[in-house]
């Protein structure tokens, strides 16, 4: 009886099978425990222009976070691996080159003058958002201890522990919006009773170094026709705008990836309609 119990549990479940089921529970729980940070609280989720298949970035809304960045973080914050030319190319801030070069030009770089000299010089297209000081232990030191880590890939360096319902979820519904709802969560997640305003719910450790950098009614927005700003000018507007504008920064190339993507499925989709064709009529 047990011996035939065994055999047709075999016929149902063949080895390769078991063995397939093993490989996927093993790889979910080592992939959970291997991308699990101690956070703290669990950033909501947002909801992106970028997000999904067929999102796209918002011209107005990465200028504007453009703004906040240029306002604001570059005080302290670099974005060694973008360059000012960037954001003149389609599917990002799409500034015109006179704009870029007007950011570029904001900042300062070493080089050595003619007679051998150090000296500064103006930024040009081809340089990057550098940090605003002279080396890694002054902006540690001017920064109580801790330097204020690049943000170029901090959208896509940050994540967080979304529990093991959605990280199967994750599996076969790709969610790629995690590391910007955690940014705007540290942009809106002080606690406005703290004097210091360090404390971060969303921070690991429930506190931050960086004390909370945005404001209600700090800066001033492009006005519309009608003379109003193009949007509320509010910390979480800001927060929003400005995390936009570092997910665009991550990936300056989404917008013509995604485009490429398309037609790669059009010319698929072609060939498919053709092999069907050919099949249809050698069989006749
Ligand atoms: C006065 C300097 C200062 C300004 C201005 C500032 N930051 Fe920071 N920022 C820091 C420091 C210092 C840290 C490191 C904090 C830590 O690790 O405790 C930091 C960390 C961060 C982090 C990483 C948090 C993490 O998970 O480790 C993000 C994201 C960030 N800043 C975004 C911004 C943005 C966006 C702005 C502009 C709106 C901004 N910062 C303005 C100093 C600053």
């Amino acid at each position: 009886m047990t011996a035939q119990i065994r055999r047709a549990f075999r016929r149902t479940f063949p080895r390769t099978w078991l063995t397939l089921a093993g490989f996927v529970v093993w790889l979910a729980t080592a992939t959970m425990y291997a991308t699990a940070a101690p956070t703290g609280d669990i950033p909501p989720r947002q909801t992106w222009s970028f997000s999904g298949l067929n999102g796209a970035y918002d011209k107005a809304q990465l200028r504007r976070g453009l703004q906040i960045y240029e306002q604001k973080c570059r005080a302290c914050h670099s974005m060694k691996h973008l360059d000012f030319r960037a954001l003149t190319r389609p599917g990002g801030p799409e500034l015109t080159l006179k704009e870029a070069q007007e950011i570029a030009a904001s900042y300062e770089f070493s080089t050595v003058s003619d007679d051998g000299e150090p000296a500064k010089r103006a930024g040009r297209l081809s340089d990057h958002f550098i940090s605003p000081y002279a080396n890694p232990e002054q902006a540690k030191y001017l920064n109580l201890g801790v330097a204020p880590p690049d943000l170029t890939y901090m959208t896509l360096a940050r994540s967080y522990d979304r529990s093991f319902t959605q990280f199967v979820r994750d599996l076969f519904i790709p969610y790629a919006e995690q590391g910007s709802d955690y940014v705007y969560a540290i942009l809106t997640g002080y606690d406005d009773q703290d004097p210091a305003l360090t404390t971060n719910r969303y921070a690991p450790g429930g506190k931050l170094n960086m004390a909370k950098p945005l404001f209600d009614d700090e800066f001033e927005y492009p006005k519309n026709a009608a003379g109003e700003p193009e949007a509320p000018q509010t910390e979480a507007q800001y927060a929003k705008d400005v995390t936009a504008f570092l997910t665009w920064a991550a990936d300056p190339d989404r917008a013509a990836r995604q485009r490429t993507g398309w037609y790669v499925l059009g010319y698929l989709t072609v060939f498919l309609g053709l092999l069907l064709a050919t099949m249809h009529y050698r069989r006749k």
